[in-house]
């Protein structure tokens, strides 16, 4: 979606660009923020794409992920809080490229099948699946831009005895919501995101206990009452689970929140990136150009603190490459500067580093191009002051706000505090209960077409 924004702001600027093609397989763009009930296969027997349930909010503050050159104000016409629902930020991004007309460039229900490059012609032959038609073709691309995410093919690890365990088992990316865990007593294995909000969800849904077990650090956060950390699971026995540090604990609900793997099903091995889940995956230039072939890019494939407006500065840049506006340089070139960005993010060691670190790299990419440059320092300053606050309140700070650096906007309150609210819609996200003031929101159209 940001790459058709930046070839289409070029366009509206005056440029011609190149025809462009876009492939999704599913029937809707948004890609995580498309929200499946499914689990496991889709409807045209496709792996599910999305790993997000439905009470997902932003675990991150919007204020971090603002595009630089479509902004909240502009979406909502009027402010919202700072950590939206799934389905308000999928409004949102999706609005954008509504308001773009950028749909009649994708092709929906359409898998990429495979990718080659021709040394030759030096073309790209790409074989894709109509899924609705069940018809293949290969069509010939000058360039490639591979948009299709890393945290979809979970991680499965496997632990001794698993096999025995009879209660609820599955991966985070299976997991679509807790109300089911409602009186259970709930293991999570791993210690970052997924475990962190599974578990505070099952806390909200009712989970009598909420068990978090750790491989390399505790995540260490000021859990409430019924929740707590564990060192690394041993073993499985039936029901009981044998943790390293020789306690156990009987569990109805097993969820793996181990992590995702980059997987290119459709790329062969010589240009799949492989890669671990990381800030700098060691063979992109400038974190978007493959190293083996030029005319082919990624974006997001980098570990995300940064998300949406980091996905806009790769854009603008990779369109500006095909645009012929910047050059990459020669084979030398590319790996002395990616020696050089590998050296500072290997000797990073805290979380603060690591966000600064992803910021520069958002710099020095929107130097290179258009895209409106933003107070990136003042955005690591509200990345620090999210962790404080999740810091002190694991629970609630979803109900603290700040500012836009975009637009100065102040985020409001939201009407009911993320703990007690049940109702994850957009109508009920945007309506005013207290004031019993209409909602904005016509049946389930973009914000952006109720406006007047
Ligand atoms: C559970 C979860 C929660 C998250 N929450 C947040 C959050 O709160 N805030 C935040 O900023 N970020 C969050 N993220 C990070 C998220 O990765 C990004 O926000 C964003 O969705 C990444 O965009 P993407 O386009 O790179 O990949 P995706 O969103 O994964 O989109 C990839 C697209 O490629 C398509 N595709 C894949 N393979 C093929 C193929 N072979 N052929 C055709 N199409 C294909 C998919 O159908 C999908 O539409 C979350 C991620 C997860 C997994
Ligand atoms: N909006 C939201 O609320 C929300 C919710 C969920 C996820 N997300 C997003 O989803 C993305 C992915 O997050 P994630 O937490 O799924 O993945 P992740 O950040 O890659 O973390 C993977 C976790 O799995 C652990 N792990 C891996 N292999 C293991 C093994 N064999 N045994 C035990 N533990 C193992 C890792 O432990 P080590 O530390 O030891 O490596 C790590 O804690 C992030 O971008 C996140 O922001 C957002």
């Amino acid at each position: 979606m940001a790459q058709l924004r930046a070839f289409e702001s070029a366009r509206e600027n005056g440029r011609e660009v190149p025809e462009i093609v876009c492939f999704e397989k599913q029937e809707d763009w948004g890609g995580q923020w498309n929200f499946s009930w499914r689990t496991g296969i889709d409807g045209n027997g496709e792996p599910v794409h999305s790993s997000m349930y439905r009470n997902l909010w932003s675990n991150g503050p919007k204020e971090a992920l603002e595009f630089a050159e479509y902004t909240f104000d502009e979406h909502f016409g009027r402010a919202i809080s700072s950590y939206p629902p799934r389905a308000v930020l999928w409004d949102y991004i999706s609005g954008r490229v509504e308001h773009s007309d950028v749909k009649k460039y994708v092709r929906f229900n359409t898998s990429v099948r495979w990718v080659q490059y021709d040394e030759e012609t030096q073309k790209f032959t790409v074989t894709v699946e109509d899924l609705i038609n069940r018809t293949t073709e290969s069509s010939e691309f000058d360039h490639v831009i591979v948009g299709s995410g890393h945290f979809s093919f979970p991680n499965v690890p496997e632990f001794a005895g698993i096999e025995t365990y009879p209660g609820s088992l599955r991966h985070a990316h299976d997991f679509r919501g807790a109300e089911s865990f409602a009186d259970k007593d709930v293991l999570l294995i791993g210690a970052s995101y997924s475990a962190e909000d599974i578990g505070v969800q099952s806390y909200k849904m009712g989970a009598r206990s909420v068990t978090l077990s750790y491989r390399t650090q505790a995540m260490g956060f000021d859990w409430p009452e019924g929740m707590r950390e564990v060192p690394l699971v041993e073993r499985f026995d039936g029901s009981t689970v044998h943790f390293s540090d020789g306690t156990s604990g009987e569990y109805d609900a097993v969820v793996l929140c181990t992590g995702y793997l980059h997987h290119y099903p459709f790329l062969p091995s010589d240009l799949a990136l492989d890669s671990p889940n990381c800030i700098y995956p060691a063979t992109l230039y400038r974190g978007v150009v493959a190293e083996s072939n030029d005319k082919l890019f990624y974006l997001g494939a980098q570990d995300q603190w940064f998300t949406f407006n980091m996905f806009d500065a790769q854009a603008w840049y990779v369109r500006d490459v095909i645009l012929g506006d910047i050059t990459v340089p020669n084979q030398e070139a590319q790996e002395a500067h990616m020696a050089t960005w590998l050296a500072r993010a290997d000797a990073i060691t805290t979380a603060t580093e690591e966000i600064q670190f992803q910021a520069d790299y958002i710099r020095d990419l929107i130097e290179m191009t258009d895209y409106p440059m933003f107070d990136l320092d003042e955005v690591v300053r509200i990345f620090l002051e999210w962790k404080a606050d999740k810091r002190s309140n694991i629970l609630g700070y979803r109900d603290e706000v700040y500012t836009s650096v975009m637009t100065g906007t102040m985020a409001v309150v939201h009407h009911t505090p993320w703990l007690a609210e049940l109702d994850d819609s957009i109508e009920r996200y945007l309506s005013e209960p207290e004031n019993d003031v209409q909602a904005v929101l016509n049946d389930g159209e973009s914000v952006l077409e109720s406006k007047p």
